[in-house]
């Protein structure tokens, strides 16, 4: 039985100087290729599905999958919600069995988003072992329903990052320090490792553990990861690389092999690429073997 909330793997991770990958899947093809890779290279992990794939799979259904693919996997694995908007959804997927959620209230202002947020962590730790995660700032690019231009997107204030901590209680915390959703359009994105750093220090200084998270892996520059491992980042999210592995694993093998019409090969190849790419990250997050 391996079912785990985010926060409990991620204080390991965070102890450790690793972190835990956390993969954005689309269907069960990806899901199963993201817990294989973390069996083969024992590996704790996060799956995560934004909002569209989880309503359109379904709730209970998308729940149902991971229960079963979790509990018997030798390794932990947690089910988190990403970048949910929507309360009653938060607490829809809380009831349902997700043990990750995240409440993006951060288009708010300061006070919503702390008032938005601590009612999603009062009613998810209410209803069991489930972890919440919260953002301010705001990260810029498109993740699911959420678009945020690149001058709009809003860094962290680290002091506020310990107040809003503080005040909502949330078990992970995400800070926009400048990383993006999306494909980055420079070679060198500019990220504020120091602010991520000072926001970690900050927190624990003030005896607060809570792990902190970072979005928009894809494209990241390795000695980027190296440094936001360092700054404490122990949750790395990862959704456009794989979106991108599914398609061009589809798009190749149906290409060369035009006459052939069985769906079980075209599965394999597209797990495999799947798999190879998550492996890769939890390569660079140092993760293999902790599980
Ligand atoms: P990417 O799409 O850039 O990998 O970001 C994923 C993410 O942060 C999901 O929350």
């Amino acid at each position: 039985m391996s079912i785990v909330n985010a926060k409990e793997i991620m204080i390991e991770a965070a102890k450790n100087k690793y972190a835990v990958g956390a993969f954005n899947v689309t269907d069960l093809l990806q899901f199963k290729a993201v817990v294989e890779a973390a069996i083969e290279t024992k590996s704790p992990v996060i799956v995560q599905t934004s909002v569209k794939p989880s309503q359109f799979i379904g709730t209970q259904l998308m729940v149902n999958i991971y229960r079963t693919l979790a509990e018997s996997a030798p390794v932990p694995v947690c089910l988190h919600l990403d970048h949910c908007t929507d309360i009653d959804y938060c607490k829809k997927c809380s009831d349902a069995g997700y043990t990750n959620i995240m409440i993006d209230a951060s288009k708010h202002s300061f006070e919503e988003n702390i008032r938005q947020t601590k009612e999603v962590v009062d009613y998810a730790h209410s209803v069991g072992n489930i972890s919440v995660e919260g953002e301010l700032g705001t990260v810029g690019g498109v993740e699911d329903q959420i678009v945020v231009a690149e001058d709009e997107a809003q860094l962290a204030n680290p002091q506020q990052s310990v107040e809003f901590v503080e005040r909502t209680g949330v078990d992970i915390f995400a800070p926009a320090i400048g990383t993006a959703h999306g494909v980055y359009k420079t070679k060198n994105p500019k990220i504020d490792f120091e602010r991520m750093a000072t926001i970690h220090k900050m927190l624990n200084s003030n005896g607060i553990k809570t792990p902190l998270v970072v979005h928009g892996g894809t494209g990241l520059p390795d000695d980027y990861i190296v440094k936001l491992l360092e700054a404490g980042g122990a949750k790395f999210n990862v959704s456009t690389e794989l979106k991108h592995t599914l398609i061009d694993a589809k798009w190749e093998y149906i290409s060369s092999h035009r006459d052939e019409y069985d769906p079980g090969k075209l599965d394999v190849f597209v797990r495999d690429a799947t798999r190879k790419a998550v492996i890769g990250w939890m390569q660079k997050l140092g993760s293999v073997g902790k599980a």
